[in-house]
C-alpha cells in the first residue's frame, strides 16, 4: 500500500498498481518535454483561480511562485521525474505539493488532466510551427540566392525523366520556392486551428466553478477559446493536420533530394556536394556519396508514418478523452524533430553545393530539347502546329539515324526531309533554335526566361520579407 498512498488518484483504490501496469501506463519518458508548457499552463490557471476567487489570492501567489521555482530547477537539471507519477502533469503537481503542502493540492481545482494535456500539446505545437516556419524561410533565402546567380544557367528540363525543353537552374529552383511557400502557408492554417485554448473543458463536461477561460487564453497568448467541452478534450485534429503539413514538406524535400542524388551522379554531374556534406565508403576509396540528401529522402517515410499513426490512433474513438490518445505525443514529437533536423541540414547542404553550369549546358544540348522551338518557328512561318509537330518529328528521326542534332542540318536538308517548301526555313532558323534563345523566348509570367525569372525572384523576396514582418 505504500506505492498506492503516493498516487494522486488513489482514494477509491484498495490495491496498489501492478508494476507492469505502472510502467506500461506511464508516459513520462515521452511527455516530460512538455514540462515548460505544463508549468506555464498551470501558472495561468492558478492566476485565474485566484482572480476569480476560487482559491485565495495568497494561495494563487504561493502556487505561482513555487511553479516558477520548479521550472528553474528543471531547467538547471535539478529535478528527476518518476514513472510512478505516470506523466508530466502528475509529476509536476506532486513536486509542487511536496514543496508547498496543502496549498499545492488546490491547483487542480476546476481542471482535469484531459484538458491540461490538450492545452500543453497545443502550446508546444504553436511554438514548433513558428520554429519550422523560420527554418523554411532560411531555406527559401538560400534557394533564392542560388537562383539569383543562375538565371542564365541553361539546363535540360525533364518530363518522364526524359529531356524535354531547356530551362535554367534558377527556374528549376524557383519551383521549390513555390512548394516551400505553400508549406509555410499550410502551417499558418494549421497554426490558426491550434491556437484555440481548451482548458476549462474539464474532464469532458466543463466545471461547476466560475472560471474565466478568456482570461487563461489571454494569459497564455491564445487567440480563441474552444467552444465545446467534449470537443475540447477529444480533438487532436491540429496534430493530425500538422503531421499532414509536415508530410507534404517532407514530400517536397524528398523530391528535391532525389534530384540532388541524380544530379550528383557521374552520369548527370550537374552538382557536387561539398566534402563537408558528403561521406565516403569503407571499402571503395573513390566514393563520395550524397548521404544527406539520401537520408532526408529516407526520413520522409518516418514522417508519413507519424501521420498514419495519428490518423489510425484517432479513427473510431468515441467521445471524449480515451487513453489511446496518450500515444499521440510520440508521433507528433517525432514529426517535429525529424522535420526540424532535415530543414536545419538542408540549407547549408545547398549553400555549399558546387553547381556545374558546363555540365548542365552540355546535357541540355543533347536530346533535341529545342524540337518544340523548331516547331514553333514553323508555326510562325504559317504552318498549323500539328503539322509543324509532325515535320519536326520526321527531322528528329532523321537526326537520330545520322547521329546529328537539329541545328546541324542544312536548310536544304530540312526542306527535303519534311517535304515542306524551302520558304519555311529561313536563315534565322539557327538562332531561333539555339538553347539560349529557346530559354529567352519563354519570357511569359511564370516561365524560364531570365527576365521573367528575375522578376519572379524579386516577387518571392518581397513575399518573404512580409513573412518576416509577421
Ligand atoms: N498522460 C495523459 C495523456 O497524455 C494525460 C491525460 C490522462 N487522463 C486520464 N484521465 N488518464 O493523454
Amino acid at each position: 500500500m505504500t506505492t498506492l498512498d503516493k498516487k494522486l488518484w488513489g482514494g477509491r483504490f484498495s490495491k496498489a498498481t501492478d508494476r507492469l501496469v505502472e510502467s506500461f501506463n506511464s508516459s513520462i519518458e515521452v511527455d516530460q518535454r512538455l514540462y515548460r508548457q505544463d508549468i506555464q499552463g498551470s501558472i495561468a490557471h492558478a492566476t485565474m483561480l485566484g482572480e476569480a476567487g476560487i482559491i485565495s489570492l495568497s494561495e494563487a501567489e504561493a502556487i505561482v511562485k513555487a511553479l516558477r521555482e520548479i521550472l528553474a530547477d528543471i531547467e538547471a537539471g535539478r529535478v528527476e521525474f518518476s514513472s510512478s507519477e505516470e506523466d508530466i502533469h502528475m509529476n509536476i503537481e506532486t513536486i509542487l505539493t511536496r514543496r508547498i503542502g496543502e496549498t499545492g493540492k488546490r491547483l487542480h481545482t476546476a481542471r482535469s488532466r484531459n484538458d491540461q494535456v490538450a492545452l500543453d500539446v497545443r502550446m508546444y505545437l504553436k511554438e514548433a510551427i513558428r520554429s519550422i516556419q523560420g527554418k523554411l524561410v532560411d531555406l527559401l533565402s538560400t534557394l533564392l540566392s542560388i537562383a539569383e546567380s543562375h538565371t542564365g544557367t541553361v539546363m535540360p528540363g525533364y518530363t518522364h525523366l526524359q529531356k524535354a525543353q531547356p530551362i535554367t537552374l534558377a527556374h528549376h529552383l524557383l519551383a521549390y520556392v513555390q512548394m516551400l511557400e505553400r508549406d509555410i502557408d499550410r502551417l499558418n492554417d494549421c497554426y490558426r486551428r491550434t491556437d484555440v485554448m481548451p482548458l476549462g473543458s474539464g474532464a469532458l463536461a466543463g466545471t461547476t466553478f466560475p472560471i474565466n477561460r478568456q482570461r487563461v487564453a489571454e494569459l497564455l497568448g491564445f487567440s480563441a477559446v474552444t467552444e465545446n467541452s467534449l470537443d475540447g478534450v477529444s480533438d487532436r485534429d491540429f496534430a493530425v493536420e500538422f503531421t499532414a503539413a509536415a508530410s507534404i514538406i517532407m514530400l517536397h524535400l524528398s523530391r528535391f533530394c532525389e534530384e540532388l542524388v541524380l544530379w550528383s551522379s557521374d552520369e548527370f554531374g550537374f552538382v557536387e556536394m561539398d566534402d563537408a556534406f558528403s561521406t565516403g565508403s569503407s571499402i571503395m576509396p573513390q566514393k563520395k556519396n550524397p548521404d544527406v540528401a539520401e537520408l532526408v529522402r529516407g526520413k520522409t517515410g518516418r514522417v508519413f508514418g507519424d501521420l498514419i499513426t495519428l490518423l489510425t490512433l484517432m479513427k473510431g474513438l468515441p467521445l471524449a478523452y480515451n487513453k489511446d490518445m496518450q500515444e499521440d505525443k510520440e508521433a507528433l514529437f517525432d514529426a517535429v524533430d525529424t522535420l526540424e533536423r532535415c530543414l536545419e541540414v538542408f540549407a547549408p547542404m545547398l549553400g555549399s553545393m558546387r553547381v556545374r553550369p558546363d555540365r548542365m549546358r552540355r546535357a541540355a544540348g543533347r536530346g533535341f530539347t529545342n524540337a518544340t522551338d523548331l516547331a514553333d518557328y514553323l508555326v510562325r512561318k504559317g504552318l498549323p502546329f500539328r503539322s509543324a509537330h509532325e515535320a519536326v518529328g520526321i527531322l528528329v528521326a532523321y537526326c537520330i539515324g545520322q547521329e546529328r542534332m537539329l541545328e546541324d542540318l542544312t536548310r536544304e536538308e530540312m526542306a527535303r526531309e519534311t517535304g515542306l517548301g524551302f520558304e519555311y526555313f529561313g536563315e534565322d532558323i539557327y538562332v531561333s533554335i539555339s538553347l539560349e534563345r529557346c530559354v529567352e523566348a519563354r519570357g511569359t509570367w511564370g516561365g524560364p526566361g531570365p527576365e521573367a525569372v528575375s522578376q519572379a525572384i524579386s516577387r518571392a523576396r518581397e513575399r518573404i520579407a512580409q513573412l518576416n514582418r509577421l
